[in-house]
């Protein structure tokens, strides 16, 4: 086997999913990485390229809008801008990481863009479907504006036994979850709100 070296930042990820079910990481990506993320997020706004989100996975959609009223643009691995390469190759970091640790046996992933206009939300739901159990760890990396306040709303709540956590999509903040055991929702944003999400999927589909 190859050396193994010990990442701190991931394994207090890999500590906190063994305890709570998810991790925060305010340092995940670099602050330029996040900025030139953000700036590829708004071009593709100004160009029109976002669609409709719908619920389900990229192959089998259905549009909901009292679900969810975020616009989407999945990503293309095979065409990739400079930022995104280096997004990718830290997500590809991560999971050879998770896979030898934790033996999580992720093959495959799906990430794609996501902008809420003012007024949207994405209702209560966890993101495995009745025919896909795949998706394994929701990751979501947000590009807002710096400085975003509570009162943009957009908050990030997750529902657990315990109580329900409530999360601020903070510039360059991630959020890596168990998509099999976290429902969660988005309330209502006042402000537009930003990110790329994706999940670490134990196979293809
Ligand atoms: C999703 C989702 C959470 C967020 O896209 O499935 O739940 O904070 N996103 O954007
Ligand atoms: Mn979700």
């Amino acid at each position: 086997m190859d050396e193994f070296i010990v990442i701190p930042k991931y394994e207090k990820v890999i500590n906190d999913l063994l305890e709570q079910q998810y991790s925060i990481v305010e340092d995940f990506f670099s602050s330029a990485e996040v900025l030139a993320l953000r700036k590829i997020l708004l071009n593709k706004y100004e160009e029109d390229e976002l669609r409709k989100a719908a619920i389900g996975n990229q192959f089998n959609e259905q549009i909901i809008k009292s679900i969810r009223g975020d616009f989407i643009s999945w990503i293309d691995e095979k065409f990739l801008q400079e930022a995104e390469q280096c997004f990718f190759s830290k997500i590809d970091t991560f999971t050879t990481y998770m896979n030898r640790t934790c033996f999580l046996g992720i093959q495959d992933r799906e990430f794609h863009y996501a902008l809420y206009p003012k007024g949207t939300f994405y209702k209560k739901h966890l993101d495995t479907f009745q025919n896909d159990d795949s998706r394994k760890l929701s990751i979501v990396c947000y590009l807002n504006e710096e400085n975003w306040q509570p009162e943009y709303g957009g908050e990030l709540i997750l529902y657990k036994k315990e109580g329900d956590v409530t999360i601020y999509p903070l510039q360059g903040r991630v959020v890596i979850f168990e998509s099999q055991l976290i429902e969660h929702e988005v309330k209502p944003v006042e402000q537009m709100r930003l990110s790329i999400t994706g999940w670490l999927k134990t196979r293809k589909i």
